[in-house]
């Protein structure tokens, strides 16, 4: 014991010793540098975050204090520290705060090492050593930088070797400081049916808070993302903007908090709430990765850099195809059997998509899933209803020529179901007192290893019997209620974390095992949508509102932060008002689906239908791979309008949408964005009614990316919910 205390002693004096060591770590993409030095007290602070230096000698004048005087004159220590702890001399909310297993609540983070490890040519990894010097409390910190997307993600380690277990309440993923005369942030609250919808705000003096307490249907009211402009509201094509992101599938906190002086600081992470971590010796707590990635040119440049490194870098098979689909869910809800989804799947073929995909209600024999009250967990198809089980629908999907998806929604139980019967303490469930019920279910107590082999199993037993099967939509209905882990016992401040990880390990034990099946991430519309997750999924739902008026802006939204290619849209009978030409359009200039029978649509619709996939299939490459701008936002007027154009600039795909455009208003044209000024464009309008002859003036017309980017095109019209899709081809 003598001997570990003397090691600990000269571990302490080797800390110290390099307190009086300066050091700068640069951490930059192409376009931007977040420079951070340690100051003579040997701790680390934040010197720079912003638009790339041009001289390296120069990052050695940034000052890590904060340069304002105190009211004495003196400079004050306090500094814009990068990781600051509870009970320190800072003033606001902290990064990090403990317990240690003296009582004592303080910590200063001393600064020991850093490396900096070369990935590939775009990515650098740097690894920052911190330690307390009265403590044995490590904390490490990480920077990924992706140069070319101009993306960087980080996220911390904390480890230490006291004798028993410290308390962590606050864990940041990330801390940053911003100093610029005004503050105005983009958040993006929800509901069932009505995802993303945006709200501004300046933030002035104090805190504002985007969290969610809901654990597994996490972003059901509020989303892992925002937007956050610097001297100006955000702007599409100019201006400083913050765009992040916690890649956490459970509960997250933001806090902006603006200080005395005006300055900003953007604390992320997992949200503390009901979840104080007992961290044992040696145990790493290892917290989400925040992602983010400054434009100074705007907020569509920040989508094209974040989506560009998503395809890249994080979402499932980011640089794979995706399967166009019909799915059943919206036409029968749970009431069909093998024949009429073997029509469906004829229909599907007959619409030319690749898959038929069946939604909920294929599973439970005691108590048979007629409604959403009975039999999540029970995960044996339904014999009145599918006598030859989900191999038998595979082989009749063959027999149609489309492939197969499945609809599971593995991390829940209703009480109603043989597993419950059999397993009541495998559901998250308070043991004294009623319970109540979100959609009829409780959420798998997936904190227990057991419960996790047990969801593992369900997925791993389909697919291994079904090898043909391509698809699963992974669904999600109910956050967490009547917070208790049978499982956690006297743990329960551990649930909401543990219960995360324990989703994790299943999806990678999943993704590990069928890495060639895409999974589409769904919780009850678009209540789940973050990075972390979207290692796993190939796609998300973004809503099951599918009207597509209110579409056309949960679509704009969603695209600021994800990639088209993972953004799955579907035509419905939603919003029936509105034509099959402008709910297909709209649907398309995503990851296009069809949740509707043909049976409801007349001959012309079913043939511009089939016309409609052929050219989504034509044009794929250019709409779920090109680039993608926002031409002109819902929010601004009666209509909208996006492009996306291909990597090569050779062709593109324009969208234009009349949204309900108001008696003789004034339309303007369309000025595209992203093209070669230098080459020549074929405009040509597609997706046309059967006999219907485009309105489009310019129609068959060359011009160059120029003047399309200049002068424009004019595509809007007077008519309600109507739209154009216009192919531009370099001649
Ligand atoms: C919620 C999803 O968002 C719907 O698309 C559908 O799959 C239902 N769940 C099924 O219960």
């Amino acid at each position: 014991m003598k001997s570990l205390t003397i090691l600990f002693l000269l571990l302490i004096t080797s800390i110290t010793s390099m307190k009086a060591e300066q050091a700068t770590i640069r951490i930059s993409t192409a376009e931007t540098d977040l420079i951070l030095k340690t100051a003579p007290n040997g701790r680390l602070y934040q010197a720079y975050l912003g638009e790339k230096l041009i001289n390296e000698s120069e990052t050695q004048s940034l000052s890590y204090y904060i340069t304002h005087p105190a009211s004495d004159g003196a400079v004050t220590p306090r500094g814009w520290e990068v990781y600051p702890v509870s009970g320190g001399e800072d003033y606001f909310e902290p990064a990090f705060a403990i317990q240690h297993n003296d009582g004592n609540m303080t910590s200063y983070l001393y600064y020991q090492s850093h490396e900096v490890q070369d990935i590939d040519s775009n990515t650098k990894k740097t690894i920052i050593k911190l330690a307390d010097d009265k403590y044995p409390v490590q904390v490490t910190l990480y920077y990924v930088t992706f140069a070319k997307e101009n993306v960087i993600k980080s996220w911390t380690e904390i480890k230490h070797n006291e004798k028993k277990a410290v308390k962590i309440s606050q864990y940041a993923s990330s801390m940053l400081y911003f100093e610029s005369p005004k503050y105005f942030l983009n958040e993006y609250s929800g509901d069932w049916a009505k995802e993303v919808q945006l709200s501004t705000q300046e933030l002035k003096f104090g805190k504002k808070l985007i969290d969610t307490k809901l654990g597994s249907r996490a972003a059901m009211h509020a989303y892992p993302f925002f937007q956050l402009g610097l001297g100006q509201e955000v702007q599409e094509n100019q201006g400083t903007v913050l765009v992040g992101t916690i890649g956490w599938t459970g509960n997250f906190r933001f806090t902006f908090e603006i200080d005395n002086v005006n300055n900003l600081r953007v604390i992320s992470g997992i949200n503390p709430y009901a979840s104080t971590y007992e961290l044992k010796p040696n145990e790493i707590f290892k917290t989400p990765e925040f992602i983010y990635t400054l434009s100074y040119k705007g907020a569509g440049k920040a989508s094209r850099d974040i989506s560009a490194w998503a395809l890249k870098y994080q979402l499932k098979d980011g640089q794979g195809d995706r399967l166009t689909l019909l799915n059943n869910w919206e036409a029968t809800g749970p009431n069909f059997d093998e024949n009429i989804l073997g029509e469906w799947m004829h229909e599907a073929h007959d619409l030319g998509v690749d898959m038929f995909l069946l939604d909920d209600g294929w599973f439970g024999n005691k108590y048979p899933r007629f409604d959403d009250k009975r039999a999540l967990g029970d995960w044996e198809p339904t014999h009145s209803k599918l006598p030859n089980g989900i191999p038998g629908l595979v082989t009749k999907a063959k027999e149609a020529g489309v492939k197969f998806g499945l609809w599971v929604e593995p991390e829940m139980i209703n009480p109603k179901s043989e597993l419950f019967e059999k397993h009541p303490d495998w559901a998250i469930m308070q043991p004294n007192r009623e319970p109540y019920y979100y959609r009829h279910q409780l959420v798998l107590d997936l904190s227990n290893p057991a419960v996790q082999d047990f969801s593992f199993g369900v997925i791993d037993k389909i697919l291994r019997e079904n090898p043909d099967l391509a698809y699963l939509k992974w669904d999600c209905n109910s956050p967490i209620t009547n917070i208790y882990s049978p499982y956690l016992k006297d743990k329960q401040n551990h649930l909401y974390i543990d219960h995360v990880r324990g989703v994790y390990n299943i999806l990678k034990r999943v993704t590990e095992k069928y890495p060639h099946v895409e999974i589409m991430m769904c919780s009850g519309g678009g209540a789940r949508c973050d990075y972390e997750a979207l290692k796993y999924f190939s796609e998300f739902w973004c809503s099951d509102n599918t009207d597509p008026v209110d579409r056309l802006y949960i679509q704009w939204n969603y695209s600021k932060f994800f990639p088209i290619k993972a953004m799955a849209a579907h035509v419905t009978s939603w919003n029936k008002s509105a034509s099959i030409k402008f709910r297909t359009d709209v649907a398309m200039m995503c990851k296009l689906g069809f949740d509707i029978s043909l049976k409801e649509l007349s001959d012309d619709e079913k043939e511009f239908c089939k016309t409609a996939v052929k050219n989504y299939n034509s044009l794929k490459k250019v709409i779920l791979d090109g680039n993608f701008y926002r031409l002109v936002s819902p929010y601004d007027g009666n209509h909208t309008s996006v492009l996306h154009v291909s990597k090569n600039q050779d062709k593109a795909v324009l969208f234009a949408y009349d949204i309900f455009p108001a008696f003789k208003e004034k339309l303007y044209p369309i000025k595209a964005e992203g093209l070669n000024a230098e080459k020549l464009y074929r405009i040509k309008e597609i997706n046309l009614m059967p006999n219907m002859k485009s309105t489009l003036a310019d129609d068959g017309k060359v011009y160059s990316g120029d003047y399309l980017m200049k002068v424009g095109i004019n595509a809007f019209s007077s008519d309600r919910m109507s739209s154009k899709v216009i192919e531009l081809t370099a001649e």
